[in-house]
C-alpha cells in the first residue's frame, strides 16, 4: 500500500515560521527515514519530499506508527528524541511516562502482603502517565520547520487507521505469542481489535481502528489538550477503571486519573557529548541509562584495546567487563533527575574510568559492584536525516510488546506497563531481569529509569550516523556494538547492523550471546571465564543512518525486524 500525503496537507504557507531560505543549501545527496515498518517509512518520506525536515517527518512516521506497528507505536506510552540540527545544535526531548500521582510501592501488594510483580505488566498499577501525545506536539511546535501544522502530520495516520491497512507476517506472529496474547486477551477491546475471529488477526486481513481515527483527530485538532482532557481522557481512565475490577477490593486504587493526565508534561534535557575517535557522539542523558552507558563503553574500550583490528572474542571480552560495571551503575545510583541526584560527570570522569580500568582483568568477573567503582519490548526507534544535514533520533516505547495489553474503549490505542520499569527492591528483577534500588524507586509523578538511547554521531561539521533500537537494556548495548563496528573498526553499516551481538547487564552476571558467532570466539569468551547464555534471540532491532563525507545517505534498517529504510526519491 502506498501512502500519499492528503492534497490538504501541502504547504501550510500562514503557518511558515522557518521560511525556506534559512534551510538552504541542502548538503546532503537525499534525505532518509528508517523506522520499523514501511508504511510509517513512506510517510516520513512523503513529508521530507514535499519540503519537510528531519523534526517533521519524524513526528508523521511516529504518528503513522501508532496505528501500523501497535507493538510499540504509540500514543499511550513514552520515547525521548534526540534532535541534531546543521548547525550541531542538540536538544533532546523526554517524554517519557510518569508515575501517578496516587503511585506507592504498596501497588504490588494484596490486602494479605502478598506480592504480585505480575500486576506491573498487566494492570493499571503497571500503566504511566503516556507521554507520546503531549512529546511530539511539543516537537513539532519548538524544532519544526513550521511548514506542517501538527494537523497536517496527523492526516496520513488518521488515513491509515481508517481505511485500514494489511496486517503483516511480524504482527500476526507477535499476537500469537503467549505473553502478549494473555495480557491482550485481558482487554475486551484489545480482544476484539486484534483477535476478531477468536484467532489472532492473520497475514493480509486489513485492521481497520475507526476509534483511534477518532482520538488522533481530536489530538490533530486540538494538540495535546485534544488527549490530556476532554473524551480520549475520560476514556483511558474508565478503561484503568474497568480494568482494575481484576484486581482484589483492597488494592483498587492509585492509577492514572483525570489531575494526572492534566498535569503532564514532556521536558526539555540537555543531551550528553563525548568526543570520540575525531567525532563528536551525542546521546540522552538521564531518566535514560543509555547515553552514560554508551559513552562509558566507548571510553573503556579506547583505554583497554586501542589498536583493536576488530571485533574479535578479546575485544568483546573487554566489552563485556565494560558493561558489567556501567550497568552495576545503573542498578546503583541512575534514576529520574527530578528525584535523585544522578552523578552523570563522575560516570563520565577520568576517575570513574580509572577504577573501572584498574578493577579489569584477562578474564570474566561476575562478583564486581558498583561500590567498587566509586568512592563513596517493547519499544521502537525511528532515525531520520533531511537534505539539509538535520537529523532526529526518536525512540518510543509501551514497554512490553503491545504494553499492558489494555486497549482503551472507544479510543482505540494501547496502554504502557512502564511502571515496571521501576526497581522493585529485594533483588526483585522486572521482566528484562534489571535490579535496582532506591533511585529507581517508585514515587509519584517521578520517570522510571530507561535504556532508551537514541544517539547521534557528528564528523567534521556534519551528522555521520543516527541510530538507535527498541530492546530494554539490550538497547544501550546494541547502539553500542553498532558504533563500535562503525567508528573503530569502520565496516559498512548494513554489516555493523546485521552482526550478531553480545549483552551483558551486570546482573544476572551471565552475558547473553545471539546465534552467529564464530565457534573460536566462543570458545575463547568461555575461556575466559564468561557464562554465555542462548536463550534469548535475537536483541535490538538498530533503525540507522549513516551520511558518507560526499554526502551520500545510507540506512539500514535491521534484518532482526522487518522494518524499510527509505530515502527521498529526488537528488
Ligand atoms: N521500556 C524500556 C526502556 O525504556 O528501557
Amino acid at each position: 500500500m502506498k501512502v500519499e500525503l492528503a492534497a490538504s496537507l501541502l504547504w501550510a504557507a500562514t503557518a511558515c515560521v522557518a521560511p525556506p531560505e534559512t534551510l538552504e543549501p541542502r548538503v546532503l545527496e537525499r534525505g532518509m527515514v528508517v523506522c520499523e515498518h514501511e508504511l510509517a517509512a513512506q510517510v516520513g518520506r512523503t513529508v521530507l519530499e514535499q519540503g519537510g525536515t528531519a523534526v517533521d517527518a519524524a513526528v508523521a512516521t511516529a504518528l503513522a506508527l501508532a496505528v501500523v506497528y501497535p507493538q510499540a507505536g504509540n500514543l499511550g506510552g513514552g520515547g525521548f528524541a534526540l534532535v541534531v540540527d546543521a548547525a550541531g545544535r542538540a536538544r533532546c526531548l523526554d517524554f517519557r511516562e510518569c508515575a501517578p500521582a496516587g503511585a506507592s510501592g504498596a501497588r504490588v501488594f494484596d490486602a494479605e502482603g502478598v506480592r504480585h510483580p505480575d500486576w506491573l505488566l498487566w494492570s493499571p498499577h503497571a500503566v504511566g502517565v503516556p507521554g507520546s501525545p503531549a512529546g511530539l506536539a511539543l516537537l513539532l511546535e519548538e524544532c519544526g520547520s513550521g511548514r506542517f501544522t501538527l494537523a497536517q502530520l496527523c492526516a496520513p495516520a488518521i488515513d491509515l487507521a481508517e481505511r485500514g491497512f494489511a496486517v503483516d507476517g511480524e504482527l500476526h506472529d507477535d499476537l500469537c505469542d503467549k505473553e502478549d496474547r494473555a495480557r491482550l486477551l485481558r482487554s475486551a477491546a484489545a480482544r476484539e481489535r486484534f483477535y476478531p475471529r477468536g484467532a489472532a488477526l492473520e497475514r493480509g486481513d486489513v485492521l481497520v481502528q475507526r476509534d483511534l481515527a477518532q482520538t488522533l483527530r481530536r489530538y490533530a485538532n486540538e494538540g495535546a489538550a485534544g488527549f490530556y482532557g476532554g473524551a480520549t481522557a475520560a476514556s483511558i481512565v474508565a478503561e484503568l477503571e474497568r480494568a482494575a475490577l481484576a484486581l482484589p477490593e483492597g488494592s483498587r486504587v492509585g492509577w492514572v486519573t483525570l489531575d494526572d493526565l492534566r498535569g503532564y508534561r514532556a521536558l526539555w534535557r540537555e543531551p550528553l557529548r563525548a568526543e570520540f575517535r575525531a567525532r563528536e557522539v551525542i546521546s540522552m542523558p538521564p531518566p535514560s541509562s543509555g547515553g552514560i552507558i554508551v559513552l562509558q563503553t566507548l571510553a573503556l574500550l579506547e583505554r583497554l584495546a586501542p589498536s583493536a583490528k576488530t571485533f574479535d572474542a578479546e575485544y568483546a571480552h573487554w566489552a563485556i567487563e565494560a558493561w558489567r560495571r556501567a550497568f552495576a551503575e545503573r542498578a546503583a545510583v541512575m534514576g529520574d533527575p527530578g528525584f535523585v541526584e544522578v552523578p552523570v560527570d563522575e560516570l563520565l570522569s577520568a576517575r570513574w574510568l580509572d577504577r573501572a580500568h584498574a578493577s579489569m582483568q584477562d578474564r570474566a568477573t561476575p562478583e564486581v559492584q558498583a561500590s567498587d567503582l566509586h568512592e563513596g519490548s517493547n519499544t521502537t526507534h525511528l532515525s531520520v536525516v533531511d537534505a539539509w544535514g538535520n537529523a532526529v533520533a526518536l525512540t518510543t516505547t509501551l514497554n512490553s510488546s503491545f504494553g499492558s495489553g489494555m486497549l482503551v474503549e472507544g479510543a482505540g490505542f494501547l496502554l504502557n506497563n512502564e511502571l515496571d520499569d521501576f526497581a522493585l527492591g529485594d533483588g526483585l528483577r522486572n521482566q528484562f531481569g534489571l535490579v535496582g534500588g532506591a533511585a529507581n524507586a517508585i514515587e509519584p509523578g517521578k520517570r522510571p529509569l530507561s535504556s532508551m538511547t537514541p544517539t547521534v554521531v557528528r564528523r567534521a561539521g556534519r551528522v555521520e550516523l543516527v541510530l538507535g533500537s527498541p530492546g530494554g537494556p539490550r538497547i544501550v548495548t546494541s547502539v553500542a556494538q553498532v558504533l563500535l563496528r562503525c567508528l573503530v573498526f569502520d565496516e559498512p553499516l548494513e554489516s555493523a547492523v546485521r552482526a550478531p551481538r553480545l549483552h551483558q547487564q551486570w546482573s544476572p552476571a551471565e552475558t547473553w550471546i545471539e546465534r552467529g558467532w564464530p565457534a573460536e570466539f566462543v570458545s575463547e569468551l568461555r575461556g575466559r571465564g564468561h557464562e554465555l547464555d542462548e536463550r534469548v534471540q535475537p536483541f535490538g532491532r538498530v533503525q540507522a543512518i549513516r551520511v558518507s563525507p560526499d554526502g551520500s545517505v545510507e540506512g539500514a534498517s535491521d534484518p532482526r525486524g522487518g522494518g524499510a529504510a527509505l530515502g527521498t526519491r529526488q537528488r
